[in-house]
């Protein structure tokens, strides 16, 4: 969008603005003496404001709305008469994307627009470590700055309500407090180096199916139970800069033209003071989002609901100019912190360090599933021959079907990490086992879909090779072809015959390690039956192949856990899809775990599960209230011969409740590393009013009293240790969650 020419544009004009935005700007940076420090802590400080305020009062209203909308794919224009510069977006929540063309979904042929492939969302979740989610939020944003972009598009931050999701894999996990605590971390990471984050998809974008058109409903107390609390913390703790509003409709209302997620939650109750920008086209309408909180339309190539129009819809008073200047003043406020200040040279793109927190992020979320033989780790000297099966053991995962890409300089595929990683000693040989195969799209879908095809040749050819192998292991899972952005999976099937390769490989050699790659929970009941040794990888970023070696051979312990809840069966899951254009959350707050330990469900794998190559012993769970907050401790010691990590988690209960609430919620963790043989004290606190629930029928947070029960465990049911009766009679008024 072009805004015409404005009486103010004369050359005496520019000179003057120019010095008043000089003083009004050295007011800031050396009148202050604001640290960069203290910007990224208080990114929306007052002391920046009358900066603002100087900006907004030479503004015409043509340049105010200028602002507020995309001047190509992904980016916004600056005001060039005052230096004020374009905002440039990218996507990245595993990397920096290449390059789009400016006004058309094509990707540019530039040999500059490479990036480091980190691990995506789940595989970030299972390591269920938050310092590590900062250094990967860190690292991700100096690729952008690198880049020269203003704003990552990341982290997206939507629940995994149900496993056929086609973004599980983008996402974090289907727990709300593991996902804020993970996200306040990555925010904070990628702010420390001038990059504003924006926290997505706000809000119930939980399923790609009719994700444009599908109105969500769900009760008070899931949204603020469930759905919110990422997006909340994000805001109030993680200080994220921009929020983007979800394609789908939320009772009834586009999530970008929704007045009661826009401006009642975002800005009224949680005091949201940066850019509310839409998805890519889905803004619907000009008064209608203005009105309603939407500041900044992105991603419409043909029709332009704010710009023009918007200027035409104030001047007719449909839309008041406050809001225009309130909106104008959320951009300016992310153009300061982006471009205003001069943040420290940061490493570039595919730095040695970047691929180093690729491979730490990726070590520490591989999941060891079972090993019930003790088959793991393999030590490289007792073996002479190993089989290596499947497809993905070759596959690249850093481009996929649709949706955030990675141009990455190189992807380690885990058949190159084992040959690299056992040596020359040790004979590697490769049989596919199984070939992709899907659907042709039709004209009522156009996606693909894995077939179920067995391929009795390849498995022949597989069993041969395993037979006369010391070692077999058998690369499994789906693709990115299978989990993608704009559509689900049908069901948790592994594709493409999988299951009878799994069988027929484990029968000829039950020497066999079975390591599943995917984004997302699939059905692993035929490897479980089959296979003692199981691993889950991810769409594991440029150094996944060398961190499943590394896992395989024991160099490095295992210490991911599941982020999500595995089913035994896809009809245990409390949600599937819905293919109609409205969809009611009627599990309510019963996602994920809590909906399988309320129904006393089995899961194949419960959430939090993971195992070690050691065993760690818990003893003397404690606990100490005080005013507002319970401070717990434990002693764990590694009781095996391997150094690891062990993943404490702390759940409550409430015994006698007039409410319904699942048998156990997850409270707090801590990731720590002890070494063989040691035993360390761990340390863990929450606030008592993270034990609220969200009362309907007044519209804020309550905390029963009453009994609360502790349980500190190595996953959602492997349960160590227990405090009862702890929390007796908690002052209702003060320990109220806001
Ligand atoms: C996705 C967003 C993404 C945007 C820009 C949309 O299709 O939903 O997550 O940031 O495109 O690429």
């Amino acid at each position: 969008m072009k805004i015409g020419a404005n009486k103010f544009q004369s050359a005496v004009f520019q000179i003057w603005m120019f010095g008043l935005l000089l003083l009004c700007a050295s007011q800031v940076n050396a009148g202050e003496k604001i640290s960069n420090d203290k910007i990224v802590q208080q990114p929306f400080s007052q002391l920046f404001e009358a900066y603002i305020d100087s900006i907004i009062s030479v503004l015409s209203l043509d340049e105010k709305i200028s602002l507020l909308s995309g001047n190509s794919l992904f980016t916004t224009p600056g005001i060039e008469r005052l230096g004020l510069k374009d905002l440039h977006y990218t996507d990245g929540s595993y990397g920096i994307g290449p390059e789009f063309a400016p006004h058309k979904w094509e990707y540019l042929t530039q040999s500059t627009d490479s990036g480091t492939y980190f691990p995506t969302g789940s595989a970030l979740a299972a390591t269920w470590n938050p310092t590590l989610a900062g250094i990967y939020g860190r690292a991700i944003a100096e690729e952008a700055k690198a880049r020269g972009k203003n704003v990552l598009l990341a982290p997206g931050v939507n629940i995994a309500r149900t496993p056929l999701c086609g973004r599980n894999y983008e996402y974090l996990s289907e727990d709300p407090l593991l996902n804020s605590k993970l996200v306040v971390d990555y925010i904070k990471g990628v702010q420390s180096c001038g990059i504003a984050a924006c926290v997505k998809h706000f809000c119930c974008n939980n399923q790609e199916t009719n994700r444009f058109t599908i109105s969500v409903e769900a009760d008070q107390r899931t949204l603020h139970e469930i759905y919110f609390p990422a997006f909340k913390a994000a805001i109030q703790q993680g200080n994220v800069m921009s929020v983007m509003a979800a394609y789908n409709k939320f009772r009834g209302k586009y999530c970008s033209e929704n007045g009661y997620l826009l401006n009642n939650v975002l800005k009224e109750e949680w005091g949201f003071k940066g850019v509310i920008m839409s998805d890519w086209g889905a803004t619907h309408g000009t008064v209608d989002a203005a009105n309603n909180g939407l500041g900044l339309e992105m991603g419409n190539i043909d029709t332009t609901y704010f710009g023009v129009n918007l200027v035409v819809a104030v001047r007719k008073k449909e839309v008041s100019e406050s809001i225009i200047n309130e909106n104008v003043r959320r951009v300016l406020r992310l153009m300061f912190f982006t471009q205003q200040r001069d943040f420290k040279a940061t490493e570039g793109i595919s730095s040695p360090n970047h691929y180093k927190v690729a491979y730490d992020v990726a070590a520490q979320s591989i999941v060891l599933l079972k090993n019930t033989s003790s088959l793991l780790p393999i030590d490289p000297q007792k073996i002479n021959s190993i089989a290596v099966i499947g497809e993905n053991a070759i596959y690249k995962s850093s481009i996929g079907a649709r949706g955030a890409i990675v141009r990455t300089k190189y992807e380690i595929t885990p058949f190159e990490g084992l040959k690299k990683t056992f040596g020359s000693n040790v004979n590697i040989i490769y049989a596919r086992g199984y070939k992709a195969k899907y659907t042709e799209p039709t004209k009522e879908n156009k996606y693909i879909y894995p077939e179920n095809n067995v391929n009795q040749q390849l498995i022949d050819e597989a069993v041969a090779l395993v037979k006369k192998s010391d070692l077999a292991i058998v690369f499994v899972g789906t693709n990115r072809e299978i989990e993608s952005e704009f559509f689900d999976r049908r069901d948790l099937k592994l594709p493409f015959g999988q299951d009878e390769l799994i069988k027929a490989v484990t029968a000829a050699n039950p020497r066999t390690i079975v390591v599943v790659i995917a984004g997302a929970p699939v059905d692993l009941t035929q490897a479980g039956k089959s296979a003692n040794s199981i691993l889950f990888s991810w769409f594991n970023g440029s150094e996944g192949g060398n961190a499943i070696a590394d896992i395989i051979t024991g160099k490095i312990n295992p210490s991911g856990k599941l982020p999500f809840t595995f089913p035994a069966s896809l009809d245990q899951s409390p949600t599937v899809l819905s293919n109609a254009q409205s969809v009611y959350y009627k599990e309510g707050i019963f996602v994920g775990y809590r909906w399988y330990d309320s129904n006393d469900l089995t899961p194949a794998y419960c959430f939090g599960h993971g195992l070690s190559y050691s065993s760690f012993e818990y003893r003397d769970f404690k606990c100490v209230k005080n005013n507002d907050s319970i401070q717990f401790s434990l002693n764990v010691k590694n009781t095996g011969k391997y150094s690891g990590y062990e993943t404490v988690q702390i759940y409550s209960a409430l015994l006698t409740s007039k409410i319904a609430r699942p048998p156990k919620e997850l409270r707090c963790f801590k990731k720590v590393y002890i070494p063989a043989g040691k035993e360390v004290l761990v340390k863990l606190n929450m606030k008592i009013s993270d034990l609220s629930y969200y009362d309907e029928s007044v519209g804020h947070w309550n905390l029963e009293q009453g009994d609360y029960v502790f349980v500190a465990g190595s996953s959602s049911r492997d349960i160590r240790q227990k405090i009862n009766n702890l929390v007796k009679k908690i002052n209702n008024l003060n320990c109220r969650k806001q």
